[in-house]
């Protein structure tokens, strides 16, 4: 990391998270799957890599406040940090769009969250001209220190295989993390530590997919909120990661996100946040276009713990739930007939 040795680290212990063998989607697709679920980090997302390295940054350069723009992950992890560090914190959401784990996290992180009739782009707009006025720094990945800490991740992936995979499979929101992922690999290509560089795949949302349709979506809508974005920070960035790397950025449907989801947490038990299944979504996508030759090993980036977002996950809840009362010889009827539970 860019610091000198001595000084102050802020840190919640982050990263090394388990990069988790698919046990049914690599069937699906005829390759060896691997998930790095991100959703382990100590706010539950991706962001916490970059945050202790910007958060530390912040500290050792003197600043007392921080402020993103945020749907939802990085304002958690923001406050997290710098709850921890004893800095104020300022998250400006897009209202009524962010998952309700996230906006709990901030605000029990003691953040001043600020919430902007308007969507994410806007709000990191406003998040600019404040910092580049304020004594307060900006935690976005726009910050080149946010990268600094996420390009980990790829370093992970590299030490548990012992070389890149072929493919990597990744959510494209404002295209802080897929920059990331992409310098990581890169230098430890150049330092001896892997062979060889993966292809990388990003994925948007159809509703919120500006690089695919190569212009900015003014009303971007999607149900992956994580992801809603219309004019990302690191658009350049993102299309030369894939491009230089011989892969390429696609959209999802929001169906095809949702199906994923739910194959996900179903028949992997991983309980991922619906932004973080774009990258699944988008690989069995890959595959059925030809895109993915069979054999392969492909690692697809799970950004986001399920557990951020209660509402996408029990919106069909009340369909899966059997009521019943409370009564031993109900219950095992319905287990004797419905289920068809063998009795000992
Ligand atoms: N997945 C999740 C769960 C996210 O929260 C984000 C971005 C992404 C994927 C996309 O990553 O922006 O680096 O391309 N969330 C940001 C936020 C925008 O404010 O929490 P990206």
């Amino acid at each position: 990391m860019p610091f000198e040795e001595d000084g102050p680290i802020i840190t919640l212990l982050e990263g090394n998270t388990p990069l988790i063998p698919s046990v049914h989607i690599s069937k699906i697709v005829d390759c060896e799957v691997l998930f790095k679920y991100e959703g382990l980090n100590p706010t539950g997302s991706f962001k916490d890599r970059g945050m202790t390295v910007a958060i530390t940054k912040a500290v050792r350069d003197g600043v007392s406040a921080v402020m993103c723009a945020s749907t939802g992950n990085t304002s958690a992890s923001a406050a997290a940090y710098a709850a921890r560090a004893g800095l104020k914190s300022f998250v400006l959401i897009p209202e009524g769009k962010i998952a309700l784990g996230k906006l709990a996290q901030a605000v029990m992180h003691g953040a001043t969250v600020i919430a902007l009739e308007g969507n994410f782009d806007q709000a990191l707009q406003v998040a600019r001209e404040v910092t580049s006025r304020f004594d307060v720094a900006l935690v976005n990945s726009i910050n080149p220190y946010r990268l600094e800490g996420q390009k980990t991740a790829a370093f992970e992936i590299v030490d548990c295989l012992m070389d890149a995979p072929d493919y990597l499979f990744i959510p494209v929101g404002n295209a802080g993390n897929i920059t990331s992922y992409w310098m990581g690999f890169r230098q430890y290509k150049e330092a001896e530590r892997a062979k060889k560089l993966p292809k990388l795949c990003g994925y948007q949302a159809a509703g919120a997919a500006p690089i695919v349709l190569g212009r900015v979506v003014e009303k971007p809508e999607t149900f992956a909120t994580a992801i809603r974005i219309g004019n990302p920070a690191r658009w350049k960035e993102a299309e030369a990661a894939a491009q230089e790397s011989g892969g390429f950025i696609d959209m999802v449907t929001d169906d095809e996100i949702r199906k994923a989801y739910e194959l996900i947490a179903e028949k992997e038990g991983i309980f991922c946040e619906p932004a973080s299944a774009a990258s699944v979504a988008g690989l069995i996508k890959a595959k059925k276009q030809g895109k993915v030759e069979k054999g392969k090993t492909v690692v697809c980036v799970l950004t986001g713990h399920g557990l951020k977002d209660p509402d996408s996950a029990t919106l069909n809840a009340d369909l899966k739930i059997r009521r019943l009362p409370a009564d031993f010889n109900v219950v095992r009827d319905y287990l004797v007939e419905v289920e068809k539970v063998g009795e000992k």
